[in-house]
């Protein structure tokens, strides 16, 4: 009876467990989607079948990105918006809602990031500023924006993209990090909240990805990245499974390492630190060049693969 149950009455066998399952006819919003990891996302959800809702800051660009998407066979349309700006997030916000709706899912996945020392940093406030405006306050606008009417409709579905370097506590990355810890924290107390509305909370801690992003840090050339594709798989998952968190599991082993035994963690960060320099760039040395990358910076970033030095 229990094997008959199985094969024909359980009713999990009818449940569709493919991206298209999840986004066939439903609106996903990505933000950052004319590049990188967004872009990459924007093609995957609009190939299988979804709407996506397109934003970031330049126009062309991002018209040219979703000519892209749909050329993959999609429908995707664009909305420009300066999520650093507190007014154009809620700008963003009344046209959507006005157009098209409260998405079925919200990708938080613009953001802005900065490797640099605390000791460059002491009359650099602005970093730290920036960080938080972008990554923490322009995807907390925009999910205050969105959840009063995904909890009307009683469902919704929020995606952080946060880094690995929540985990790992990465030097040099603590304006970056702490911006993206924010959005974490928010996310895993707004999960406990939300969770009888059927709307849910997940958290991509995304190891380093060969995106624009990491363009101007010339020593990740030689370090192991995912691609965008790969990234966009992981965004995939979350949008099937909607689990808490998706994570590496060397971002898993990292943040288990802090726990258990957080001064060899930090010894291992440090060594890290005086291994892998800060860029000409973030000392201020216009037009300065890096040091080449040098065997060892490629063994300690091929261990660590995707970890952020
Ligand atoms: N690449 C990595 O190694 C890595 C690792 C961990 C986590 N992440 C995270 O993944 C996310 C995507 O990164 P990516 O590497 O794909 O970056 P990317 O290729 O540089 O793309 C960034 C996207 O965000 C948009 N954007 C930037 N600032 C914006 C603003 N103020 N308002 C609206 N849109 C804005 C950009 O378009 P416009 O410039 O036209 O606005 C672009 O579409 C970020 O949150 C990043 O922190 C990346």
């Amino acid at each position: 009876m229990w094997d008959y149950w199985e094969r024909h009455l359980d009713p999990d066998l009818h449940v569709d467990r493919s991206l298209s399952g999840r986004v066939k006819g439903k609106t996903v919003l990505i933000t950052g989607a004319s590049s990188g990891i967004g872009l990459a996302t924007a093609i995957r959800v609009a190939g299988s079948g979804g709407h996506v809702i397109m934003v970031a800051r330049d126009p062309e660009k991002l018209e040219e990105a979703r000519k892209t998407v749909e050329k993959h066979g999609g429908k995707a349309s664009a909305y420009t918006a300066d999520l650093a700006s507190l007014e154009s997030c809620d700008e963003l916000v009344a046209k959507v809602l006005a157009e098209q709706g409260a998405p079925d899912v919200l990708v938080n996945n613009a953001g802005r990031s900065i490797r640099r020392s605390i000791s460059l940093s002491y009359d650099r406030f602005h970093d730290f500023e920036r960080t938080m405006q972008l990554n923490y306050f322009g995807s907390l606008r925009l999910i205050m924006g969105f959840l009063p009417k995904m909890t009307e409709r009683r469902s919704g579905h929020i995606i952080n993209i946060s880094s690995i370097g929540v985990l790992s506590n990465a030097p040099r990355f603590s304006a970056y990090v702490a911006s993206k810890a924010a959005l974490d924290a928010f996310s895993r107390c707004a999960a406990a909240e939300f969770s009888d509305a059927n709307v849910s909370f997940t958290v991509i801690n995304m190891p380093l990805v060969r995106t624009p992003m990491i363009g101007p840090t010339k020593m990740y050339d030689s370090v192991p990245t995912l691609t965008p594709e790969e990234a966009a798989e992981m965004v995939a998952d979350a949008i099937i499974r909607r689990p808490q968190r998706i994570a590496t599991r060397l971002g898993v082993f990292a943040e288990v390492m802090h726990l258990l035994a957080p001064k060899m963690h930090e010894v291992v960060m440090n060594t890290a630190y005086q291994l892998f320099p800060d860029s000409a760039a973030a000392k201020g040395q216009k037009g300065g060049s890096d040091a080449p990358t040098s065997s060892e910076q490629v063994a300690f970033a091929a261990l660590m693969r995707g970890i952020h030095w």
